[in-house]
């Protein structure tokens, strides 16, 4: 009898970091949502890893909450994928720990997030900060990852899991499955509507330069509406204008037509609107997701079945990963 194919392992995860934007979910989680058929998928809200910045106590359990909810409105099926929050699986951190043990200090350093966030936190460079990558390198090998969804800022970190990896097997013998990142084919960049050569974040203190899948439909018309644009006003996609194409480009990933589609439909229309346009296609979009939100963030007992469940056999599989290494490196098993 033939052996049914094996389906790759996917793992990934989130912080709850209390907003999820339109760049976050168009670049990124529409993704996981397809993903979730063709592979093994594993998903978290990486919680841990949320307290290398300081969190106030009420405001970071709404936001884990939130962000749990929030991913299974938008199509996280935990019929069909692993989804669970990060601290609810023991061993994520006893790994991060052993990891640790293999991760150089002069590796830590060279990470640019770290750098970034040690000189945006300057009061709080703590261990933790420092640590962040061997605690994602658990997150992935744990789970015998095939392939981690990455965005450019995670790259290095899914580099760094990979030379642990290696470096663990080169020791030991085979131990952890050596991780590839996983590159989309599809992933919409999503730029910033104030400033369309960075990337949209939630971080940007200008709100206006990003918008929320949570946002109020006036909200999001509103910041559409004052998007920066031009003033050749032709809604086509064209060198230098870095706004119109942002704005294309989010029309393009949410209704599905073509740049050319999009050019033509608006041919001799102004940019207001095109920009009012863009802003009603990303209210349809997210108006479900909203809904389906708002019946899960009411529905508690739902959300402890769903992330209980998913925890449990998470906690099954990563404790077999984390046994065999503890076991190699000369541990004894209680
Ligand atoms: N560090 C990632 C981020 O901030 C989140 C994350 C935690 C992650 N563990 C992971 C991503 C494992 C991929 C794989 O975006």
């Amino acid at each position: 009898m033939d052996t049914p194919e094996k389906k790759k392992v996917i793992f990934s995860a989130i912080q709850p970091s209390g907003t999820i934007t339109l760049g976050n979910y168009l670049g990124a989680l529409r993704n996981w949502v397809k993903l979730q058929d063709n592979y093994n998928c594993i998903f978290a809200v990486a919680d841990l890893h949320a307290i290398t910045v300081r969190q106030e106590p009420k405001t970071f359990r709404q936001n884990i909450l939130n962000a749990y909810a929030l991913l299974l409105a938008c199509g996280i099926d935990t019929e069909k994928s692993l989804f669970f929050i990060q601290s609810h699986v023991h061993t994520h951190a006893e790994l991060a720990w052993v990891l640790n043990c293999y991760t150089q200090f002069g590796e830590l350093s060279r990470m640019t997030q770290f750098k970034d966030k040690s000189a945006k936190h300057a009061d709080n460079v703590n261990a933790g900060l420092f640590a962040y990558p061997s605690l994602m390198a658990a997150d992935i090998l744990l789970y015998q990852s095939d392939m981690v969804p990455v965005g450019a800022d995670q790259k290095q970190h899914l580099e760094l899991a990979r030379n642990i990896a290696e470096r663990f097997n080169g020791i030991y013998g085979n131990t952890f499955k050596v991780p590839e990142p996983y590159i989309s084919t599809v992933g919409a960049r999503v730029m910033s509507l104030q400033e369309p050569t960075k990337k949209m974040s939630k971080s940007d203190e200008n709100v206006n330069a990003w918008v929320a899948v949570l946002d109020k439909p006036d909200t999001i018309m509103k910041k559409f509406k004052r998007a920066v644009t031009d003033s050749e006003a032709v809604v086509k996609v064209g060198e230098g204008k870095d706004g119109i194409n942002n704005l294309i480009g989010i029309m393009s990933a949410v209704t599905g037509k073509t740049a050319d589609e999009i050019a033509i439909e608006f041919e001799g229309k102004g940019y207001g609107d095109f920009k009012t346009a863009v802003a009603e296609a990303v209210i349809e979009e997210v108006k479900p997701i909203q809904a389906r939100f708002d019946e899960y963030i009411n529905n508690k007992d739902y959300l402890v079945e769903q992330y209980r469940k998913s925890a449990e056999i998470a906690e099954k599989i990563s404790q077999r990963t984390l046994d065999k290494a503890m076991k190699k490196i000369g541990f004894i098993a209680k």
